[in-house]
């Protein structure tokens, strides 16, 4: 039966506040946990960390001190959900493990999203940007055998493949090439919306990730890695919040942010593997529905229009973790050589994208080169994980 989160009656906001007993779960199991469960731990973490952040700017962008006060209130709420699912994370990975981790996440949810998005551009841009955060699974896991002797199929478990995808080096584009055009909100497909919100906060907890454990690690390589694949979150995190339409309200933002925590806590709820996390999402899934009806009376309110008009009548099927190989070795095999200029996608080095590789290269080999040189030297070969045959690249007819 289809779900409408608009239909149906979640916990009121006085009963939703938690005491320390509630707020201090129980982390997953380090050693037997399913990948996807922290896949799944991860990207609410992103999505609760932007609802908190997007109602702060909200915040100090509303005049009216009563609407101010309830955003307060449910900021608060947002702030012990985010407590409690990132508190999931069993707190004995390493910096590079929770690194290779949130790459997983951004392979393995942008390749669902590209699979399941409706519009072409769109659907581009996340095809697109998923062969990058592929790479930079390759880069990390090599300087994980490095520097910690260990191999990312522990963290990855086979389900996603670590091998290279377009060449890290080549992510570094003017600024200016990272703007996409924005969907239209008066014709747009409501996924379209969902989609965009979902991994716009996935890459940008990314980049705050990297921005700030960058440098934790005391090798020289592990640092100049981190740096330059930070400056790459920030280039998605350009490019993926520049498909929203800007001309969207800030309460009709708001509607859509509540909106697609319904529907990923829906989406993981079904798909959870682990009872005890699935009972998690459950509950803020219950949280989530009198957020969104709280949201739904002020963009009324302030808006003057109906939720029915932006929303969709239901939710759309289940944002799934599920293993994309195929997929994105189809894309290795069709779009590795691509950049962008302006808001569309070319495959040559144009002036601009070649004078910013000059500009950053500073005639060195990058961080992201040397990291796999390197760690040849001291393991013998490189790191990849390539479970469904050799790389794509390699199959190629030479023309
Ligand atoms: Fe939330
Ligand atoms: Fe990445
Ligand atoms: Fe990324
Ligand atoms: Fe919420």
């Amino acid at each position: 039966m289809a779900f409408d989160p608009l239909q149906e009656r979640g916990i009121p906001l006085d009963e939703q506040l938690r005491d320390w007993r509630e707020l201090n779960v129980t982390p997953i199991d380090p050693d037997h946990a399913d990948p996807y469960t922290r896949c799944r731990i991860i990207t609410m973490n992103g999505i609760e960390t932007e609802a908190i952040l997007f109602s702060h700017q909200l915040a100090r962008h509303c005049p009216d001190i009563e609407a101010k006060r309830q955003l307060a209130r449910v900021r608060y709420l947002e702030a012990q959900q985010q407590k409690v699912v990132n508190w999931l994370l069993p707190g004995v990975a390493s910096v590079l493990e929770t690194t290779i981790a949130y790459e997983q996440v951004a392979v393995d949810l942008t390749s669902w999203v590209a699979r399941m998005e409706p519009d072409p551009y769109l659907r581009q841009a996340y095809q697109f940007g998923v062969l990058e955060d592929f790479d930079h699974l390759y880069r990390y896991a090599n300087l994980y055998e490095m520097i910690e002797h260990r191999k990312a199929e522990k963290i990855v478990d086979n389900l996603t493949e670590v091998m290279p995808g377009r060449p890290t080096y080549m992510h570094h584009r003017d600024p200016v090439d990272n703007v996409r055009e924005p969907y239209d909100r008066t014709t747009t497909e409501p996924l379209s919306r969902l989609h965009a919100l979902t991994i716009m906060a996935a890459e940008q907890q990314t980049m705050n990730f990297y921005m700030n454990v960058g440098p934790m690690y005391m090798e020289p390589i592990a640092r100049q890695l981190y740096q330059e694949i930070a400056l790459i979150e920030e280039e998605h995190v350009t490019h993926y919040e520049s498909l929203v339409d800007p001309g969207e309200s800030w309460w009709e933002m708001l509607l859509n942010h509540e909106y697609n925590e319904c529907y990923l806590y829906y989406s993981f709820m079904e798909t959870e593997s682990d009872p005890k996390v699935k009972n998690i999402w459950e509950l803020h899934l219950s949280m989530e529905l009198e957020q969104l009806r709280l949201a739904a009376e002020m963009f009324k309110r302030f808006d003057g229009r109906d939720p029915e008009q932006v929303l969709a009548p239901a939710l759309p099927p289940p944002v799934t973790f599920e293993p994309n190989k195929a997929y994105v070795r189809d894309l290795i095999a069709t779009q590795i050589d691509q950049t962008t200029l302006g808001t569309g996608y070319v495959r040559e080095a144009h002036e601009r994208f070649s004078k910013m590789q000059d500009a950053i290269m500073g005639g060195e080999q990058p961080p992201s080169e040397r990291v796999i040189d390197d760690n040849r030297a001291v393991s013998g070969q490189e790191y990849r994980l390539e479970t469904e045959g050799p790389h794509p690249a390699d199959l190629q007819p030479t023309r």
